[in-house]
Formats: C-alpha cells, sequence, structure tokens
C-alpha cells in the first residue's frame, strides 16, 4: 500500500490555515454551545452530502478488544458511508485513552491490531482513511500541553462521561489521566482541524471540550490576520440503533453479551440461540414493551436493510425458535463477506502493522504542522 499521488501528506493541512469557515459553525456560534452541539445530525448530515469536501472527519476508538455488531451498526457503517461520500477522514487508535480506568493496557498491540482489521473488514480504506495510534504521533500528544492550560481544575471535574466512568471503574484510585483524557481528545479532534466528529451521546461533553478548547485557544492566541488556528468541530450525533446484548442488558465488549464482528458463523448461531427473549409467542417489534425481542427484530432488519415491522410480521407466530434462525441466518449472511475479507487480512499481520505505520506518517506530518501553527502564534518559536 502507498500513499497515492495527488493525496501526499502535507496537503492534509491546508498550507497551514483553518479549514474556510464552516458554514454550520458559523450559524451554530450564534446559539449556546451545548445546543450547538446537540444539534441533530440531519442538518449537517445534509452539508456533508452537499459539499464533502468542505469538511474533515476525525473519530476513533479505544483499542480494548474486538468490536462488535453494536459497533458496526453504531458507527463503523456510518464511517463507511462517510469515505463514500469523499469526506477525508481520520480514524485513531485511542491507545492512550486505554489507560484511564485500567493500571495496564493489556494486549495493547494485539487489540489495535484486531481493531484495525475489524475497520478495514467494515470497508474503511487506508489509502483513503488516515488510521493511526496515538502513541506513534509525538506532536499530537505534545498539544495537550498548552491545551490543559485553557481548562480549569473544576470544569474538568464536571464532565459527565468521566463521573460515569470513575463510578464504574474497578480502580481505587483515580488518576490525572482519568480527568484530562477529554483534553487529550480534543487534541485527537484539533491536531488535523476536524470539523466533524460522529459520536454517541455519551461522547458529547467531550466534544465540548474540543470545541471549548479550540475557542478559547483562537480567542488567547489569535493569528495575525484575524483567524483562528482551530475550526469549531461539530458532532455528527448517529442515530445508532439500540441494540441489545444477548442478555438484555447494554451490548457491551466487556460483558461478553455480544456478538463480534470476526465471529465465525457456529459461534453467531450459539450465541443467538441463547439470547433472552419472552414468552409471547407472535413476534412484533415493541421497543418499549418488548426490548430483547424487538432487538433481535431491529438487528435482522439492520442486516437486511428493510424495516423491523415487515421482519416481525414474517414471524408472525414462529416464536422465538423462528425469530432466532432468522436473525442468525440475516447476521451470517450480511457479515460472511467481511468476515472472509477480515480471515484473509489477519493472516498477514505485517500489512496491518504497515497500515498503522503509513497512518502515522502521515498523522505525524499533519500533526507537526499544526503545532508549528500554535507555537507560531504562542510567540513559542
Ligand atoms: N473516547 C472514545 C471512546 O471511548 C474514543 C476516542 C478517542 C474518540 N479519541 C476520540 C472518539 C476522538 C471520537 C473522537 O470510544
Amino acid at each position: 500500500m502507498t500513499v497515492p499521488a495527488g493525496r501526499t501528506v502535507p496537503a492534509a493541512v491546508p498550507a497551514g490555515r483553518p479549514l474556510p469557515a464552516h458554514p454550520a459553525d458559523v450559524a451554530a456560534s450564534a446559539a449556546p454551545a451545548s445546543k450547538a452541539v446537540g444539534r441533530a445530525g440531519a442538518d449537517l448530515d445534509e452539508l456533508i452530502r452537499r459539499d464533502p469536501g468542505a469538511h474533515r472527519v476525525l473519530t476513533g476508538d479505544r483499542p480494548t478488544g474486538p468490536l462488535h455488531l453494536g459497533h458496526y451498526f453504531g458507527t463503523l457503517q456510518n464511517r463507511v458511508r462517510l469515505q463514500r461520500l469523499g469526506v477525508e477522514m481520520f480514524v485513531v487508535v485511542a491507545d492512550y485513552q486505554v489507560i484511564t480506568d485500567r493500571d495496564i493496557a493489556d494486549r495493547l498491540a494485539e487489540h489495535s491490531e484486531s481493531l484495525v482489521l475489524d475497520y478495514l473488514a467494515a470497508g474503511l480504506d487506508p489509502d483513503r482513511a488516515t488510521i493511526f495510534a496515538h502513541s506513534a504521533v509525538p506532536a499530537l500528544n505534545q498539544l495537550l500541553l498548552p491545551f490543559l492550560s485553557l481548562v480549569s481544575v473544576a470544569e474538568l471535574g464536571r464532565n459527565p462521561t468521566v463521573k460515569d466512568e470513575i463510578a464504574h471503574s474497578s480502580q481505587s484510585a483515580v488518576n490525572g489521566l482519568m480527568f484530562t483524557y477529554p483534553v487529550h481528545q480534543a487534541a485527537d479532534i484539533l491536531f488535523c482541524k476536524a470539523n466533524v466528529v460522529p459520536v454517541g451521546q455519551d461522547q458529547l461533553p467531550h466534544l465540548e471540550v474540543a470545541r471549548t478548547v479550540a475557542r478559547r485557544f483562537n480567542e488567547r492566541y489569535p493569528h495575525p490576520d484575524g483567524t483562528g488556528v482551530f475550526p469549531r468541530p461539530e458532532a455528527l450525533l448517529s442515530a445508532a440503533p439500540l441494540l441489545l446484548g444477548t442478555d438484555g442488558g447494554k451490548m457491551s465488549k466487556s460483558r461478553g453479551n455480544a456478538v463480534r464482528l470476526s465471529a465465525d458463523a457456529d459461534t453467531t448461531a450459539r450465541l443467538i440461540r441463547g439470547a433472552k427473549t419472552d414468552s409471547d409467542r407472535r413476534i412484533t417489534y415493541d421497543p418499549a414493551t418488548r426490548p430483547e425481542v424487538s432487538s433481535l427484530v431491529l438487528l435482522a432488519a439492520l442486516c437486511q436493510d428493510r424495516a423491523p415491522e415487515p421482519v416481525a410480521d414474517e414471524i408472525g407466530d414462529g416464536g422465538a425458535a423462528a425469530l432466532k434462525r432468522t436473525v442468525t441466518e440475516a447476521v451470517n449472511e450480511h457479515f460472511a463477506p467481511m468476515r472472509a475479507r477480515r480471515a484473509e487480512l489477519a493472516a498477514d499481520r505485517g500489512y496491518i502493522r504497515q497500515v498503522l505505520r503509513e497512518g502515522a506518517e502521515r498523522a505525524n506530518a499533519v500533526a507537526e504542522a499544526t503545532l508549528a501553527e500554535v507555537r507560531t502564534v504562542m510567540g513559542s518559536v
């Protein structure tokens, strides 16, 4: 894999200038920030479709384990869609974020590589998307220092997502990175001047931090020509379908209740056979009163790219067994090509490492260009 001509590294940051003002950002700057951030994805999505070239996406995941079907329908599918629209995309393997709530980043290389395999299997194209790890991009990490000076300790302590993670952490003490990683995440977003960040609801407080850091940095260190170094990124809130785990709880890497993207057909069948349902024989789609059955119906519908109601109608009085057969077939059919591709790629670890190396090269060039601008406006050259 090589970087194709015309897609050379430093071009990713337009000649030391911020991206042109984002129309949505101009509109949003008049509104209260929290509202701007919480805007439904629909109008931003429309702007992206109209002008993909004016947008740059940054997104990422912690390398803590293989991705599952919830990740696929919640985020991966949307990333591939954005890539197909021609939006420039950066994807961070957030290895430094792993050690926020655990002492040891267990099997980090293995998890990072498996994350990249999931990305590529799902359809991210490393020639078009820059896939890189935090720890391979020093200039990104260096942005953390000036950024930290722009946020008060009280603000750090108020972040609801961080509070929630602290409440669920098994660590006896909260480490400093747990408090500050949202600012590090701002560096993830701002180093490449991304103006679109596809996220779920839980990441909105972090996006708010990135917007605050961008605004305060631009105010404190104005560019001589009056523009700011950083754009204000916007959340592209995914209409993520809520898929439950096989135990009826939230689908999660760590709860053992998820079907992995990489699972084989037999494992998928076994997991779905064991999924929680209810005793009503007639299958309906009614998420409020029948969450477990409806989640299975939804999963089949997503795989078949249909609405859930007709899927439920077709199963009708077939009961849980027929529902599970339908879901298993739908999942296995939909994911078969991705799983085959994943297996093929997994046989060549050298290639996966090369993807990360070339991604890091591009990300480094972009991060160094941004850091140079930061140094200039701060007068630290
Ligand atoms: N915090 C995100 C998560 O836990 C991962 C992440 C790291 C991220 N950096 C990011 C997401 C930047 C979006 C943008 O899933």
